[in-house]
């Protein structure tokens, strides 16, 4: 079959690898019909996360259909239509009863966190979902049934930027008549100033420094305000559109590439770690720090004294100068990690079936599998006003 295959920071290839096969009778086949390039994938194709062997299998965004079951799968049968979370959690371990989905500790037995599709060996070393077909284990547990009704656009972003945005909305505890400023205007970040507004948020204020990112918050996001932070200190302007007070929320949509560190700094810094000799074009100032820490100095600013800072953003190196000070001064909870994905599923899907709440109008890059290294060009280098790519398995 064909996969999008992770080689070394900064290379991916589209190549043929052999189909997947069961390897424990729970588990099944999943022929896929609509597959995304998440942001987390940049991070990885920058060689941020630790872990990641030459010929991973990268994509954790899926849908399809089931192809072919194991022996001890009693909720699914070859050809139906099926949505899988990205987080891949056993059902059984006392952190899954307790519903802390990514946070399984039976699904990687190689990592300190549960396990995901196409993150690599800290990750549990599943293969990803951006090939034709994928290996789904405990597929009891986590994927859902998506009736015909609704198109694959419809419901895919439930596998993973949905419901994160969603849960962090959620466990942040925004309500109405609050103001949350969301750092990000890419997939995530537009959909955590949707998921606010629609829990009753007064204000939401959304920053990035891509002009068609915030064009796009604007005209998908009605009412939401923004901030260039190319022209502007976002720190400075919710504390005066506040009147001092500060945002009750703040939500982070960027991650550990928030501008302006070089992510070529960083990707050598793990490289380095890795054993890996470093990337050429680097001088000797381009040192440290590994982890930008811009956004989140900006975040806590931004904040008012016992706000919620929300990391919805994924960060995993050891970060200087983080704003340690500030968050005890003002008294800050800090909620994040990986999305509890599962826990939001049914009510999410519900929406979207009556039409309360839409994400795909934040598609705009409709591609083949053939094409998936346009999808990354594109995605990765903020062309063609690309926002979010989804890619079609030609079977
Ligand atoms: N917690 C989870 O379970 C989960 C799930 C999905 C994605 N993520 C993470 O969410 C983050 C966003 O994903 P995405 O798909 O939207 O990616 P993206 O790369 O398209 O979006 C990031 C946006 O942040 C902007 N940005 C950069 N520096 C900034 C700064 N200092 N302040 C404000 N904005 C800044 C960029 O211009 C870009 O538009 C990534 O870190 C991804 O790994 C986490
Ligand atoms: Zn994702
Ligand atoms: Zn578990």
């Amino acid at each position: 079959m064909k996969a999008v295959v992770y080689q070394k920071p900064y290379e991916i290839t589209l190549q043929n690898v052999p189909d997947p096969e069961i390897k424990d009778s729970r588990e099944m086949i999943v022929r896929v019909t609509t597959t995304c390039i998440c942001g987390s994938d940049l991070h990885l194709l920058h060689g941020l996360y630790p872990h990641m062997p030459g010929g991973t299998l990268i994509g954790h965004e899926f849908m399809g259909i089931v192809e072919e079951t194991g022996k001890n799968v009693k909720k699914w049968q070859k050809g139906d239509r099926v949505l899988v979370p990205f987080p891949i959690a056993c059902g059984e371990c006392e952190m899954c009863q307790a519903k802390l989905w990514t946070h399984c500790i039976r699904s990687n037995d190689k990592g300190e966190i549960g396990a995901a599709f196409g993150h690599g060996e800290s990750y549990g070393g599943y293969a990803g979902g951006q090939a034709e077909y994928v290996r789904v284990p405990y597929a009891d547990v986590s994927p859902i049934r998506i009736p015909d009704s609704l198109s694959d656009e419809q419901v895919i972003f439930l596998t993973d930027i949905l419901p994160t945005a969603y849960w962090i909305t959620d466990v942040c505890g925004v309500k109405p008549g609050d103001t949350v400023a969301v750092f990000g205007c890419g997939p995530v970040g537009l959909l955590a100033q949707r998921c606010a507004g629609f829990k009753g948020a007064e204000r939401v204020i959304a920053v990035d420094q891509i002009p068609y990112r915030l064009d796009y918050a604007k005209r998908i996001n009605s009412g939401v305000e923004t901030i260039n932070f190319q022209e502007l200190d976002p720190g400075e302007v919710i504390q005066e559109m506040t009147k001092g007070r500060g945002a009750n929320v703040v939500i982070d949509a960027v991650g550990l590439e928030a501008e302006p560190t070089n992510p070529l700094v960083a990707a050598t810094v793990y490289a380095k770690r890795m054993g890996a000799p470093p990337l050429p074009g680097l001088r000797p100032e381009d040192n440290p720090p590994v982890a930008s820490v811009s956004a989140i100095n900006w975040e806590v600013e931004a904040i008012r004294h016992g706000g919620t800072l929300g990391l919805a953003g994924a960060y995993g190196a050891k970060a200087h100068s983080f704003p340690i000070g500030d968050i005890f001064a003002k008294g800050i909870t800090i909620k994040g990690g990986q999305a509890l994905v599962q826990t939001y599923l049914k009510e999410l899907l519900g929406y979207i079936q009556k039409g309360k709440l839409r994400a795909d109008d934040i598609i705009t890059h409709r591609l083949s599998l053939n094409d998936a290294m346009d999808g990354y060009r594109k995605f990765g280098r903020r062309e063609d006003n690309c926002v979010k790519v989804i890619l079609h398995p030609n079977h």
